[in-house]
């Protein structure tokens, strides 16, 4: 039985967490998750602080409830952007094609995709990846990646289908 991929929605930014500013991105992703069927089990808006992401990142991949974590905004050169280095504190593991395949495919969009500093990584059986901050981007960034998503999280489940080539994306 093919169950759904739970997904946790984690915005990071210092204005929107203050309330001076609406979180746009964070719902687009919901939004999306929706569509493809994925179910949402947590969403936030945390500040651009280092040990607040750190510790709801390692709250949600050791609920055990959660397959894959997508965090929004903090991956650019500001010198609050620090969500790649609170991602790389948690991660048992890089995966890196999956930020290799974003930037590739952003490139062609905008040559703006050279300054996203985003990363991607396993810790446990959850996966974690960094979207950038824009609703724009971070809409775009997904779509790139999501149709391995589901094959991603089968390998992280051990599910058999996934050694039988069988995905259902
Ligand atoms: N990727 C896509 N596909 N489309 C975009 O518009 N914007 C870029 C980049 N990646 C963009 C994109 C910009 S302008 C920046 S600064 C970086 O992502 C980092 O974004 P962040 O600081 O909001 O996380």
């Amino acid at each position: 039985m093919k169950t759904s991929l739970k997904v946790g929605i984690l915005t990071s930014s210092d204005r929107s967490s203050r309330g001076e500013r609406s979180d746009l991105s964070g719902p687009v992703l919901v939004e999306m998750a929706r569509e493809k069927g994925w179910d949402i089990v947590e969403t936030l808006i945390v500040p651009d602080d280092v040990g607040i992401l750190r510790d709801t990142l390692i709250l949600w991949a050791d609920s055990g409830d959660i397959d894959l974590i997508l965090t929004t905004g903090g991956t650019g050169f500001s010198p609050r952007d620090i969500t790649p280095e609170a991602t790389r504190l948690v991660v048992d593991k890089l995966a890196p094609g999956l930020a290799e395949a974003m930037r590739a495919e952003s490139l062609k969009i905008t040559p703006h995709a050279m300054l996203s500093r985003a990363i991607a990584g396993i810790r446990g059986r959850t996966l974690i990846i960094n979207l950038p901050g824009s609703p724009k981007a971070a809409r775009e960034n997904l779509q790139i990646i999501a149709p391995v998503l589901g094959h991603a999280i089968q390998l992280l489940r051990e599910d058999a289908a996934a050694e039988a080539g069988h995905i259902p994306d």
